[in-house]
């Protein structure tokens, strides 16, 4: 089957790889011409495990190719992806749908034939119908059903979680739209994916809910990690006992420095946005959101307690930028708060990240780098430890320490226990764990 893919960011290139991977012949589209001539020469523009393979496999076999131009590309495709940005819009959260309204536009006259313009972005409820309206009213001749098909895949993990989902939800409206589907997915079906048809609204609306409460849960293991250092009980032990109930499952509960990335913090507000304009608040996700970003600025208060107080003039070490482990992704980041919060006590910040630094030259003004862990921590007051990536996780203790002006660990992750952290002479503060 010939597919289209239009935006070759996370979602449209992990979709597009993947499925030329099924078998499909796959064109990915981008406005950008660096990317696309990158993508052409093998390099990936962004940092997720197992992609660059995936694409160069693909290429070579002859099911993958890029294109900017979006009217060769689509002409002959039978089904064609969005997966343009939908990033919050500047001023009051919304989605913005410029992209894909541009996209739906561009496509009216440049399909032929029956062809299934399938929404892959996270948007709001109702863009199918305005999607539909557009190609409509631009190319009233044009023969397109337009579905829903929300992305569940997460950074990091993105081909694994592509190609063996939990489940495929679909919003069709359409029998012929409904059966070119089943066929995209058909190499999932054989693997036993769930395949859920629904219609538009609901496919929709599912993504939004699945994030929202994701990022709810989050957000109500953090309080309880709170709750803990109140109380002396211990939040890996609780989340342990919750989610041994199979109604709760376990996943979702690591007590952290708040969530970060660019799906929970974008989509949370959208939700609540969508809530408003439709007069059905979402007093839950609303507050999620701003006791997760209070959470983020506390952190760095929770550094500067473990400090004695005062930063001002000491130096902080810190481990991690990235929002997660392996990706390169620094938005919404707690980092960025947590650094800032520091800098602006008067702290001299040095920051290591496997991933994150480039991106993070552009976001953090007035912190310092280093090339490794180790370097991070000579001369600091304190190591902060921020995002869980593996080489993070076995550190020698002894040799960290060595370098610092006092041994002082505040692990935001639970990466390490007390009492072996202890074991070399460091004050440890963790999240939600007696000290
Ligand atoms: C998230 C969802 O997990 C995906 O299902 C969804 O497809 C994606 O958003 C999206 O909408 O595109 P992602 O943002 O890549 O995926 O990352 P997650 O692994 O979900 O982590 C999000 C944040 O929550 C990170 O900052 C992470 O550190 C934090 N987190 C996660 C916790 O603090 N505790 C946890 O137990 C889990």
């Amino acid at each position: 089957m010939k597919i289209a893919v239009v935006g070759s960011g996370y979602v449209g290139l992990v979709t597009g790889v993947c499925l030329a991977d099924f078998g499909h012949e796959v064109v990915c589209i981008d406005k950008d011409a660096s990317k696309i001539a990158a993508l052409e020469r093998g390099e990936i523009p962004i940092y997720e495990p197992g992609l660059a393979a995936l694409v160069a496999g693909n290429t070579a076999a002859g099911r993958l190719s890029f294109t900017t131009e979006l009217e060769d590309g689509v002409r002959d495709a039978a089904v064609v992806f969005i997966a343009v940005g939908t990033p919050s819009r500047r001023g009051d959260g919304h989605a913005d749908l410029s992209y894909v309204y541009g996209v739906a536009k561009e496509l009216a006259h440049a399909v032929s034939g029956f062809t299934v313009v399938v929404t892959k972005s996270t948007v709001p409820v109702g863009t199918g119908d305005e999607v539909a309206h557009i190609i409509r009213s631009t190319n009233p001749d044009a023969d397109v059903a337009v579905v829903s098909n929300p992305e569940f895949l997460r950074e990091g993990a993105a081909i694994e979680d592509f190609k063996r989902p939990d489940r495929i939800v679909v919003g069709v409206e359409d029998e012929r739209a409904r059966a070119v589907m089943a066929e995209v997915y058909r190499p999932l079906y054989l693997n036993q994916a769930p395949l859920m048809f629904t219609n538009r609204r609901t496919a929709e609306l599912t993504k939004y809910a699945a994030n929202a409460f994701l990022a709810m849960k989050i957000t109500f293991i953090n309080e309880i990690a709170d709750l803990c250092e109140a109380t002396g009980a211990n939040v890996q032990e609780v989340a342990r006992g919750m989610g041994l109930d199979n109604r709760i499952g376990g996943k979702f509960l690591h007590a952290g420095p708040g969530y970060g990335g660019s799906c929970f913090p974008k989509d949370t507000l959208a939700m609540v946005k969508i809530g408003q304009d439709f007069d059905s608040p979402m007093r839950l996700v609303e507050t999620t959101v701003s006791v997760n970003d209070q959470r983020k600025r506390a952190m760095s208060r929770k550094v500067i307690t473990a400090c004695g107080g005062d930063v001002r003039d000491k130096t902080i070490g810190v481990l991690g930028l990235t929002f997660k482990p392996n990706t390169d992704d620094m938005r919404e980041a707690p980092s960025i708060d947590i650094i800032r919060g520091l800098l602006d006590r008067g702290a001299r910040v040095v920051a290591y990240d496997p991933q994150g630094m480039k991106a993070a030259r552009e976001l953090i003004e007035g912190v310092e780098f280093a090339n490794s862990a180790y370097a991070v921590a000579q001369d600091a007051h304190a190591v902060v430890l921020v995002t869980e990536w593996n080489e993070f996780r076995s550190l020698d203790l002894a040799r960290l320490k060595r370098g610092m002006k006092t041994p002082v660990l505040v692990d935001l992750r639970n990466v390490y226990r007390h009492d072996e952290v202890a074991k070399h002479g460091f004050s440890y503060v963790s999240i939600g764990r007696p000290q």
